[in-house]
């Protein structure tokens, strides 16, 4: 996932194809705002602008969906983005006690990025695999059934390139 600024221009042009994509429907916000922080890396100012101006619609009615969506990132993400399950299926197997172990190790709560740029933690809602979970996302990888053991060695893989 790219977190490398473009300019203002590019940034309006890439959000002007993805209003045409969706047909211009407002009701296609939280799509649209998806897709662009998966080709930013997160929603700056000038994507909130673009969209406004493009929707017509106020900035800050475009801010307020993005914020209300803790998965969408309104700032630089972290080396690794790491996303943990948050719905019903996934707290019932454990998912909680998991995610609070992760605020622990990594120092930094959910929606926060730590201070070394090494991490970014993020609660999404169900990801499509219920029956697995807990569910633990870090970048593209997908982890499944997410026990305390299996928490240290999963990031213990990522040790190598940051210290956790
Ligand atoms: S509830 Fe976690 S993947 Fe569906």
């Amino acid at each position: 996932m790219p977190s490398s600024p473009l300019d203002e221009h590019a940034i309006k042009e890439m959000v002007r194809g993805v209003i045409e994509q969706h047909g211009g429907e407002r009701s296609a916000l939280v799509d649209m705002l998806h897709e662009l922080t998966r080709k930013l890396g997160y929603l700056s100012g000038a994507v909130f602008v673009a969209l406004a101006e493009g929707l017509d619609v106020p900035v800050g009615e475009v801010y307020s969906v993005a914020s209300f969506y803790t998965m969408l990132l309104t700032e630089p993400r972290g080396k690794h983005l790491v996303q943990f399950c948050e719905s019903a299926p996934c707290h019932l197997a454990g998912g909680n006690a998991m995610l609070a172990m992760l605020q622990e190790v990594l120092g930094i709560s959910a929606g926060e990025t730590s201070t070394d740029g090494n991490w970014t933690l993020i609660k999404t809602s169900c990801l499509g695999q219920c029956a697995e979970g807990p569910i633990l996302v870090i970048d593209d990888h997908i982890y499944s059934r997410v026990t305390r053991e299996r928490l240290w060695k999963i990031l213990a893989q990522y040790a190598e390139e940051v210290e956790v």
